[in-house]
């Protein structure tokens, strides 16, 4: 059992590691039914205001794939009627690269309701995290991709959305051809303020914890 401050540093360095790696940079070998199954357990501890489980993630494993290629052409012919032949093949093909593939669809709900879209929206993108964060521990190379195709009624007709249901993004993982540097981030003071007697500063005021 590591020591504590182990545990800790390894959190760090997994949340560090996680980066894009393009489908068309994934490859088998393939993750397990069971690692599979890890990740999406892992995507059940996300903070979720009200326990509504307001997401839900369609996998499609190879032999189904052409289905979603064939809903991504038909989402670019939806758009655009004079696609040539390659584009549409391009677009169907997008299915087809990584060796896991899921869908990440999110539930709006109601109109009217306690808990909105806003909210539901980062309990699944938690839950992507958890998920995307469980396979770069295991060694995986992942992806988010969107595209103008997931409001396409190809592929809310294949998914069998709900009204108020959306497909956010595809999340593709599988080994990884390559690796390169992770990309520069954001500063901490980029993305933080902090509230002072003279109004709001950028940073992290380091007095002013409680
Ligand atoms: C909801 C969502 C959808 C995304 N869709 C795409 C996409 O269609 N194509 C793409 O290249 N990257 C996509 N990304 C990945 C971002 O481009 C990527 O996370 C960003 O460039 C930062 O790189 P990093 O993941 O290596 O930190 C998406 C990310 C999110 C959160």
């Amino acid at each position: 059992m590591p020591e504590h401050r182990e545990w800790v540093e390894a959190l760090h360095q997994i949340v560090r590691q996680r980066q894009t790696i393009l489908p068309k940079r994934l490859v088998g070998p393939a993750p397990s039914p069971e690692e599979l199954s890890e990740w999406l357990e892992a995507a059940t501890h996300a903070p979720d205001h009200g326990r509504l489980r307001p997401f839900r993630f369609i996998f499609f494993p190879p032999q189904q794939r052409d289905k979603l290629g064939q809903a991504f052409a038909r989402a670019l012919r939806e758009r655009d009627p004079s696609a040539s032949e390659a584009q549409l093949q391009r677009a169907h093909e997008k299915a087809l690269r990584a060796p896991v593939l899921l869908v990440a669809v999110v539930d709006a709900g109601p109109a009217e309701t306690e808990v909105g879209v806003h909210e539901r929206l980062i309990a699944a993108g938690c839950a992507i995290q958890n998920l995307l964060l469980s396979a770069t521990a295991r060694g995986w190379g992942s992806a988010l991709t969107s595209g103008k195709a997931m409001s396409s009624s190809a592929l809310r007709e294949l998914l069998a959305l709900g009204p108020s249901e959306q497909a956010i993004c595809c999340i593709n993982v599988g080994t990884a051809q390559q690796h390169r540097a992770v990309g520069e981030r954001p500063s901490v003071r980029d993305i933080t303020q902090t509230m002072t007697d003279a109004g709001l500063v950028d940073g992290l005021g380091r007095s002013n914890t409680a």
